[in-house]
């Protein structure tokens, strides 16, 4: 099978890792890629947003199966166009991945599907905000303030906070620029990523993982695309995952097939597990980054097929999956500065070991692997169990030189020492 990657980052280089290693899949290509993928499969450079671009490098590469990376193509509908011109394509319709792109969109389904969610209200008058932020925050008895641009904003988007000003600044920022802003309530309980592949109303669920949204340790300072994320959680037992799919997830998929959007591709749920149950914070239309570094790390079913029976209609055939019987640990190495403005240019050393996932990396004209992004390297530690897996990832960084680059020390420390409670 030759399939066709779309995405330039640390996810994308992880899913072409995953289908390498299974033996039906003979040729991958990326676009765009970055320095790393460049390693590990044909790289060719498009306009990834354009349907008819990825549709014709597709037919050119003779591609049995596009996986698209990111959720901008997706929400433009490029999936549309792909799956249009008969190529197989995991990754749902423009209409299915408003579960990602409108929050007013995802929402509603969860209403009719009955499924818990935060309170929320939309605000596109300025004039409306101060109202608003009444309901909300501990002016409504609740520890914060959540605020969150309507849009797609690579995690950017969203600040939550207990001072009223800084939650006022945001929403009214967002407004100015003319994004609708979402206020939420505040959800307490530890959250968790569900990655589900799903086509219709059959669902598969991969291991569930946390992520770390913000920058600093000890979840200090603010939120970015994602500083690290560990996979399996030791404190989610298997009747609390199995609801979360019976309860949240297949109620979502079966809703949207009733509407006309049957969602194939990967349904994303992040959760948290509140004192009474678990509700949806938001649901993504693909595979989120970090959490997918650590959850293909331990995949040991064939991930070439298993996406392809999803965009063929075989995926209620597939059977279970296997898993390996460790943990894994993401930590993503980030430029100075990130989540602003990054520096870049900066050359990165000692990132040939196995476990270093790119991201913002790009070659320089004289072959030097420079940092290009926010986000420059994913390190995934695979062990026994979180400790070892921490002790791995830990291990890979301590060998990776650039200047000016952080990193968290804390991913997956508090579920490694038994501190998470549900
Ligand atoms: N893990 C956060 C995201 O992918 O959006």
């Amino acid at each position: 099978m030759r399939v066709l990657v779309i995405g330039s980052g640390a996810r994308e280089h992880a899913l072409l890792l995953a289908l390498r290693k299974d033996p039906s899949v003979d040729h991958l290509v990326i676009a765009p890629g970055n320095a790393g993928t460049a390693a590990v499969a044909e790289q060719r450079d498009i306009d990834i947003t354009s349907g008819s671009a990825v549709t014709a490098l597709a037919r050119e590469v003779e591609a049995d199966l596009v996986v698209i990376g990111p959720e901008v193509p997706l929400v433009l509908g490029v999936a549309d166009a792909v799956r249009a011109a008969g190529i197989a394509c995991f990754g749902p319709s423009q209409d299915a991945a408003r579960i990602e792109g409108s929050k007013a969109f995802a929402k509603d389904v969860m209403a009719t599907a009955g499924v818990r969610t935060a309170r929320s209200e939309i605000i596109d008058n300025p004039a409306d905000l101060d109202a608003a932020l009444n309901n909300f925050g501990p002016e409504a008895g609740e520890a914060a303030w959540v605020v969150k641009d309507d849009g797609l904003a690579a995690g950017k988007g969203v600040v939550v906070t207990a001072d009223r000003a800084a939650a006022r600044a945001h929403a009214a920022g967002l407004l100015d620029s003319g994004h609708p802003v979402l206020l939420e309530s505040f959800l307490d309980g530890p959250e968790l990523s569900l990655f589900c592949v799903v086509d219709g109303a059959t669902v598969v669920p991969l291991l569930p993982a946390q992520d770390f949204k913000r920058v600093g340790d000890g979840d200090s300072g603010p939120n970015t695309g994602g500083m690290g994320a560990y996979a399996p959680l030791p404190w989610l037992s298997g009747e609390a995952l199995a609801a979360i799919v019976s309860d949240v997830v297949e109620p979502v998929a079966a809703e949207l097939v009733r509407r006309g959007s049957r969602f194939t591709g990967l349904l994303y749920a992040g959760l948290a597990m509140t004192s009474t149950g678990p509700a949806v914070v938001e649901f993504n239309c693909r595979f989120g980054d970090p959490e997918t570094q650590a959850v293909l790390a331990l995949l040991e079913s064939p991930l070439g097929q298993l996406l392809h029976a999803a965009a063929t209609g075989g995926l209620s055939e597939f059977g279970a999956l296997r898993w390996r019987d460790a943990a894994a640990v993401t930590v993503v190495l980030a430029a100075e500065n990130y989540p602003g403005r990054p520096r870049v240019g900066d050359v990165i050393s000692g990132a040939e070991a196995d476990g270093v996932l790119h991201a913002g990396t790009s070659v320089r004209d004289d072959g030097a692997v420079v940092s290009s992004g926010g986000r420059v390297l994913s390190v995934v530690g695979v062990g026994a169990d979180l400790t070892a897996a921490r002790a791995d990832a830990y291990r890979i960084l301590d060998s990776i030189r650039l200047p000016g680059s952080h990193f968290r020390t804390d991913i997956g420390a508090a579920a490694a020492a038994g501190k998470i409670q549900v």
